[in-house]
């Protein structure tokens, strides 16, 4: 590693491109991004200005879930490359200044790990069934599954299996697919293979994991029926199936093994945990001796409304302060509809009471697009003054739209089989980038189709085509996450809200930082000679500038 960064705390402040390996570059041309395809496009990277990638699941895996199905923790899908060309990606993002988060996924392994074949070729009450979690059915020949439970993806949270010797046989819990089974956290056979996996990939030198659905795993002990009414919800408050007592003792010992690399070069590493969850529970994740930081999906959740997000603020801000932690904002991910296209929807606020239906939510409604772009540019602005840390997801750079039309044949995501072909899922935000050229496939290579196909019409949108335009979202993306490097009141820290109408969003942080978006109809007039940058160019009388409706300003104060 040439320069390493090492400023601890990094994470407190940092922001973090989220690459989606399948659909970021390929090198190899077979219509699948890789290793090497992310290391060729590391420059994109660091010209936009982020801190950080994190990458999700590059581990061998049937891609039954997009790779949220792991084979093996501790390889390299070989898709998406080798082991070498992981250590190659760590080293040359270091060298950039750019820290590596991957993607550790702790609920469930897929059906083809080699511990979930050993249980179903074991007898029940094996020490190899006990790694999952089998349990008998319920009715005289156990045909029925042992509770209520629900997957997430549809359907229920319970396969039967056959045992070796043929005979219908007990059942397990998976709560995704029926191909990604559930681990079993009271079993020490997983407690420390994961401490192994974490090791392994600390050791490689990536700076961190996101823990894929960290407020799974711990299951209420007796798998108790939810009651009838209930919904699957991970918002919905106490559940036997989230957010269980029995994750602070897992989380705290992963804190320690991360602690351990604090005398390295790199200083410590971090965990970023995905959980869907409110912000009292949320923050419980980050007392000190617990998980550095979360995602705070709370942003991405709230609808387009002044009232809303300064609601979702003032409260995000309220609660990590409680715990010490630094927040995070959140604008979009690959499970769900893209900014540009939710903010051009009627209702552009999620109902996460059930964690399948966001995406459900928004499939065949209108899009006012230009709306939605609009919104979308104001966002970022506002997203990357709040005080914490940020996640752009690959394609927001680009302000690329959901792809609402894909055909039902090209559709990948296992939502859409387990629905029964009713929910479309999240395929539409995980269409490659666009990288270059007039037409699809845009840079990809031409002699293989890539994974999911790509529109026709988004010339506009490539990387190549937003360089050469001041007024794209990439010129506007680079030019706010320049500011936010070289403006000392951006990142941690604090914020004031300032005295503003209900439709505007107005605060500073100091020193000497202003930062509003307007969501009315009335104009609010700012000095233009303050003004540091804007979500579009600002109608100006003499030194007067008028923010219009979507549209935000930052300010020097
Ligand atoms: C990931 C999803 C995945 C699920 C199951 C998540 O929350 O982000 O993409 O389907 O976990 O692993």
């Amino acid at each position: 590693m040439t320069s390493s960064p090492t400023t601890n705390d990094w994470w407190t402040s940092a922001v973090v491109y989220q690459v989606y390996p399948r659909s970021f570059a390929d090198s190899n041309a077979d219509g699948i991004g890789d290793i090497r395809g992310i290391i060729d496009h590391l420059d994109h990277l660091a010209a936009l200005g982020v801190d950080a990638l994190w990458i999700s699941p590059w581990y061998p895996s049937p891609m039954a879930d997009g790779g949220y199905d792991v084979s093996d923790y501790c390889d390299i899908n070989p898709d998406f490359g080798t082991l070498a060309d992981a250590d190659a990606l760590v080293s040359q993002a270091h060298a950039l200044g750019l820290r590596v988060i991957i993607d550790l996924v702790p609920n469930h392994s897929s059906q083809e790990h080699p511990w979930f074949k050993d249980a179903l070729a074991a007898a029940p009450g094996s020490m190899e069934r006990d790694r999952y979690i089998f349990r008998d059915g319920q009715g005289d020949n156990g045909e029925f599954p042992p509770n209520n439970w629900p997957s997430v993806f549809g359907g229920s949270a319970w396969q039967r299996v056959t045992e070796p010797n043929g005979t219908p046989g007990q059942w397990y819990l998976h709560f995704f697919d029926v191909s990604q089974p559930d681990w079993n956290w009271e079993s020490p056979d997983v407690l420390e293979e994961f401490d192994r996996v974490l090791r392994f990939w600390f050791d490689r030198g990536v700076d961190g994991f996101r823990i894929d659905v960290a407020n799974s795993m711990v299951k209420e002990s007796g798998l108790p029926d939810l009651p009838d009414d209930a919904a699957i919800g991970e918002l919905v408050g106490d559940s036997p199936m989230w957010d269980q007592p029995g994750l602070a003792p897992i989380q705290r010992r992963w804190r320690a093994i991360a602690d351990d690399y604090a005398d390295t070069p790199q200083g410590p590493r971090m965990f970023v945990a995905e959980a869907y969850l409110p912000h009292d529970r949320l923050v419980r994740y980050l007392e000190p001796d617990r998980l550095h930081t979360s995602f705070n999906f709370e942003f991405l959740i709230s609808a387009w409304k002044a009232s809303s997000l300064r609601t979702t603020i003032t409260e995000s801000l309220a609660a990590h302060e409680s715990v010490g932690a630094s927040a995070t904002w959140v604008l979009g991910n690959h499970d769900n509809f893209r900014p540009v296209s939710r903010y051009g929807k009627e209702i552009s606020g999620l109902d996460f009471s059930n964690p399948s239906a966001p995406h459900a939510q928004f499939h065949g409604t209108p899009t006012d697009v230009a709306r939605g772009r609009l919104r979308a540019r104001a966002a970022v602005m506002l997203e990357l003054a709040l005080p914490g840390g940020a996640y752009i997801y690959q394609g927001e750079e680009l302000g690329l739209p959901e792809v609402e039309d894909l055909p039902d044949e090209a559709l990948h995501d296992p939502t859409w089989e387990r629905s029964g072909h009713t929910d479309r899922g999240r395929d539409g935000c995980r269409v490659p980038l666009p990288w270059s050229g007039c037409a699809a496939p845009y840079g990809w290579s031409a002699n293989a189709n890539t994974w999911l196909p790509m529109p026709n019409n988004w010339a506009e949108w490539t990387v190549e085509s937003e360089q050469q335009d001041s007024t794209s979202f990439l010129a506007l993306y680079r030019t706010l996450l320049a500011e936010r490097r070289a403006n000392p009141a951006l990142g941690a820290g604090t914020m004031t809200w300032n005295e503003s109408g209900d439709e505007v969003l107005d605060f500073s942080r100091e020193p000497g930082f202003r930062c509003i978006v307007n969501f009315g109809g009335e104009d609010v007039a700012v000095d233009a000679t303050t003004v540091i940058a804007s979500s579009v160019t600002l109608s100006t009388h003499g030194t007067t500038a008028l923010v219009g409706r979507d549209q935000a300003v930052w300010l020097r104060a």
